[in-house]
């Protein structure tokens, strides 16, 4: 994120002597990206965070991609997905190439270890479900409708309310996810034509330091491998911090919608951009008031990007067939459209209750056999008039 933001005591002075109330330092640790280049934070800890006890592999994450198959508009059902494990172990991926992984996941139980990926930033989409992110920034308590960005570095685990039932879908970035850069002027800040600003983003707020000794396992996902620590001191044991990167939450609802005379294109829709893919979000709005408008969509082609459309509630304008929790894949090279009587149905609407996530990945994405199991194997003919 953008902007300057602390929690909990940190020293007058950076890296000065910072003591505990039995005289002993408390342990300063910078988190930074682009080596010392881009925004950082630096964390003030109870214990150093160095002293790891013991390594193990905990486990293979490789993407089980599918065997080739036509280059086709595909549709996956995810709302029949079985709810099991905790906001990790729940994971499908469902699609992915070198920029970003996709997956869903409804998890039942809290997370009993911490949780980093070393390889980018994370945004999990809250569909349903509530309860906290807990993060060495403090906790963020999240709700339906959440987008938690999580920058790489980050420790954190996800506890779910009891008894919530819980839907997320999950995006891990190979790289760093940012606003984009025409929102914001030259001081970083949110200009007044972006769709939302400092006021809609939520930090951590509450930090609850644990100064407990035992056993405290640490998995770190780094490539196609998971590898546990385990530490004697609880990870959380930050007193304080300060900076410029820390995890957040924005809510969809708080996404102000851009509209116009005639169709708004896609990029009026932007939320955040990555390296090789952007993430938009529909939400409910006004339909274009040109008296001769069509508000649906003309068709078209995404001659350079994959469009993957996650549909979260209400009726998409454009399409038939489509469910809560259903995935669109349309990919580059065959164009794509509103189905039959939704183009001229449009006309006359005044607005939309369309939610949905959109992710515009610039490289070809790959389906993994899991999503087989969720395809409509008929949506590449649905646009057939019978
Ligand atoms: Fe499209």
């Amino acid at each position: 994120m953008t902007y300057y933001y602390y929690l909990g005591n940190i020293p007058h002075k950076r890296h000065t002597q910072f003591r505990q109330l039995d005289g002993s330092l408390y342990h300063e640790e910078s988190i930074g990206l682009r080596g010392f280049s881009g925004v950082q934070s630096l964390l003030y800890h109870l214990h150093p965070p160095t002293q790891i006890q013991k390594i193990w592999i905990e486990g293979n994450v490789e993407i089980p991609y599918e065997d080739q198959s036509p280059l086709h508009h595909r549709h996956l059902r995810t709302a029949t997905m079985t709810a099991k494990g905790d906001a990790v172990e729940s994971r499908i991926p469902l699609m992915a190439n070198s920029d970003i992984c996709i997956s869903v996941a409804c998890p039942t139980r809290p997370m009993q270890y911490w949780y980093r990926f070393a390889c980018g930033d994370e945004v999990i989409f809250i569909h349903d479900g509530s309860g906290i992110l807990e993060t060495q920034f403090g906790n963020l308590f999240y709700r339906p409708g959440d987008y938690l960005v999580i920058p790489t570095g980050v420790l954190w685990r996800i506890l779910p309310d009891a008894a919530v039932e819980q839907r997320m879908l999950v995006v891990e970035a190979y790289g760093h996810i940012e606003s984009p850069a025409r929102y914001l002027n030259r001081y970083g800040q949110f200009l007044e034509h972006s769709p939302y600003c400092e006021r809609d983003i939520r930090p951590p707020n509450q930090l609850i330091v644990h100064d407990e000794e035992g056993e405290f396992e640490v998995r770190v996902k780094a490539g196609n491998q998971i590898t546990s620590y385990l530490y004697h001191h609880h990870p959380l044991d930050v007193v304080g911090w300060d900076g410029h990167l820390w995890p957040f939450a924005f809510n969809i609802e708080d996404f102000e919608p851009i509209t116009g005379r005639v169709h708004q294109p896609p990029p009026v829709h932007q939320t955040f951009e990555a390296p090789g893919f952007v993430l938009c979000s529909f939400v409910p709005r006004l339909f274009d008031y040109h008296p001769l408008a069509i508000p649906a969509p003309y068709n078209h082609s995404n001659v350079d990007s994959d469009e993957v459309i996650y549909y979260a509630e209400g009726k998409f304008m454009s399409r038939k067939g489509i469910e809560r929790a259903s995935i669109t894949v349309h990919p580059r090279g065959i164009p794509h459209g509103p189905h039959p009587g939704m183009y001229e149905g449009s006309i006359g609407k005044e607005r939309t209750d369309e939610l949905a996530v959109m992710i515009d990945t610039f490289r070809p994405l790959k389906l993994t056999q899991h999503a087989l199991k969720f395809e409509d194997k008929d949506y590449s003919y649905s646009w057939v008039s019978h």
